[in-house]
């Protein structure tokens, strides 16, 4: 228990210290605003702990490699799996293959939703290119097929929602308790 209440201080120092003042990718908003945001979509929605968990630590790959930079220069540092592996030794595959999957997610939806490329955001049509563009037909049907993926869709959705500037949120704390029930 008390591992737990330390790696959550820790999980959430990160995403606090060094998301606040780092914006995410070429948006509006900062990475903590953006992890609040899509975790409270998540909530809001009612999905389970572990979705709720994933939401908000899905771009924590971004924060522990500093790649910022990266994406910018079309360099793929794949943060969706740092982040995922990072992540492991906390929370099980219910949470981690989530954010695993919301970068193949992506691709799902540019290619088999109409209108969902042209909603992406400036900066999210250019990290597409970067991530490997849309799938094929072969590729989606293969990808949603696969276990967790519909919901790693719905993070996707939520996810892309998650970028209005100024929006009042709640403190990261907010969240514990769901965080909490989802360690190993
Ligand atoms: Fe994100």
């Amino acid at each position: 228990m008390m591992d737990n209440m330390s790696n959550i201080a820790n999980l959430f120092k990160i995403i606090e210290e060094i998301g606040s003042d780092k914006q995410y990718g070429n948006e509006k908003v900062s990475q903590l605003e953006h992890a609040i945001q899509c975790a409270l979509l998540a909530k809001k929605n009612n999905e389970n702990h572990f979705f709720i968990t994933a939401a908000l630590f899905h771009d924590i790959g971004h924060l522990i490699n500093n790649d910022k930079e990266a994406i910018k220069k079309g360099i793929d540092k794949k943060h969706e799996n740092s982040g995922s592996l990072f992540l492991s030794r906390f929370f099980p595959e219910d949470v981690t293959i989530l954010i695993k999957g919301h970068v193949p997610a992506k691709r799902y939806l540019v290619y088999c939703e109409k209108g969902y490329y042209e909603s992406l955001s400036i900066a999210s049509k250019r990290s597409l290119d970067v991530q490997g563009g849309s799938f094929s037909k072969e590729e989606a049907n293969e990808f949603i097929k696969q276990p967790f993926m519909q919901d790693a869709v719905r993070l996707r959705k939520y996810d892309d929602l998650a970028k209005i500037e100024n929006l009042e949120i709640p403190n990261i704390n907010y969240f514990y308790k769901h965080v909490e029930r989802s360690f190993k």
